[in-house]
């Protein structure tokens, strides 16, 4: 029997079809490549470009007496860089500064430094005073680490119940003290360097809160501003060659088990030593594929792919569910340490 001549309107429309559907493919193959290569293939020497050749080079990390900062701070150390740990805890700060000296027994112990600054209360004058002492160490990296949910307890509250301290509170230490240390910073960060081959760096803190969270909408609504703040950096340092040398990445992570998040952690997420390499290792991926975010961790990369792509009320549901488990075991301990 003769084959019947397909309609031309027909074969355009499947031609149509199975190019889209090549696309698809390709684009999820080249996404899947990238996020394996990005999370498992890491350089051998973490961040050389912010290093410098005459000299140790330095990172503020802010935050650094526990959790997230201090591990970055270990891992940055660990790399050869020098270490300023900015913290609102003068003691805990030199303990701190104690533990990580006798980590890196090998390193002169100069090399880690402490600047103690309230990152809720720090007026400018006083963020001008401090970065002042600092003024003889060569600083290449700054990392805008510190942030947590610092309002009177219980601390997951709906937010009609939230006083003007308690919004000031979130919005000074997540927001208000990274924009300003980062402006007082930049003259620093884009002085003239001795090559191309010389760099400096911004990493900004953010977390998968920004999506907006119940019962944490302060919290969540700053580590949003977090994530707009690093990337616009980004794109501005790039359009001026006198900072085009300046690179920007924000770092969004999914839950991290840390001293400000040790109850209703899920299991499987990552410590705060262990996440603090995966930072220090991975930045230098992000910057070559020109990324403005990072997920340090895989599994927080997976997430946040789901949460893009879930149906509103799915996502709404996840993260109810997730934020509520937190909430009976941070409310319930503090109820009981009253
Ligand atoms: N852990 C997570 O699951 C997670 C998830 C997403 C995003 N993040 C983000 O990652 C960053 C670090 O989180 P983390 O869990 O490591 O925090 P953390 O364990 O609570 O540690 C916070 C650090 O900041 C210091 N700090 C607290 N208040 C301060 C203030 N007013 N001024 C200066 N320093 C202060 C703390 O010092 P003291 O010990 O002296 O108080 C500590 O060294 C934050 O920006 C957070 O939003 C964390």
């Amino acid at each position: 029997m003769p084959k019947m001549a397909m309609p031309n309107a027909e074969t355009a429309i499947l031609g149509a079809l199975a190019g889209i559907g090549a696309g698809v493919v390709l684009v999820f193959l080249y996404s899947t490549a990238q996020f394996l290569s990005f999370h498992f293939i890491t350089p051998s020497q973490p961040l050389k470009k912010y290093k410098r050749a005459n000299t140790d080079a330095y990172a503020l990390i802010t935050g650094a007496s526990a959790g997230i900062g201090f591990g970055i701070a270990n891992a940055l150390l660990d790399q050869g860089f020098g270490v300023i740990l900015l913290g609102h805890l003068p003691d805990e700060l030199e303990s701190a500064a104690l533990t990580l000296r006798a980590l890196h027994l090998s390193r002169p112990a100069t090399l880690v430094r402490t600047l103690p600054l309230d990152a809720r209360t720090a007026t400018p004058e006083e963020m001008q005073t401090a970065l002042a002492t600092l003024s003889p160490l060569t600083i290449t990296i700054l990392i805008n680490n510190v942030g947590g949910n610092p309002i009177a307890i219980p601390p997951f509250r709906t937010h009609a119940t939230y006083t003007p301290a308690d919004v000031d509170a979130v919005i000074n230490q997540n927001a208000r003290f990274m924009a300003r240390l980062t402006a007082l910073l930049l003259p620093t960060l884009s002085a003239p360097t001795a090559g191309s081959h010389e760099r400096s760096l911004i990493v900004s803190l953010s977390s998968a809160a920004h999506i907006g969270l119940p019962w944490l909408v302060m919290y969540g609504a700053t580590k949003a501003f977090n994530r707009a703040f690093g990337a616009g950096l980004a794109r501005e340092l790039a359009t001026d060659p006198a900072t085009a040398h300046v690179d920007s990445v924000v770092v969004t992570p999914g839950e991290v088990r840390s001293q400000g998040n040790c109850r209703g952690v899920p299991r499987g997420a990552p410590s705060a030593e262990r996440f603090g390499w995966d930072v220090v290792r991975k930045v230098d991926g992000a910057v070559s594929r020109g990324w403005r975010e990072m997920h340090a961790h895989w599994w927080h990369g997976v997430e946040a792919v789901l949460a893009g792509i879930a149906p509103e009320g799915a996502l709404t549901q996840g993260v109810t569910e997730q934020v509520a488990a937190k909430k009976e075991a941070w409310n319930g301990f503090w109820e009981k340490n009253r």
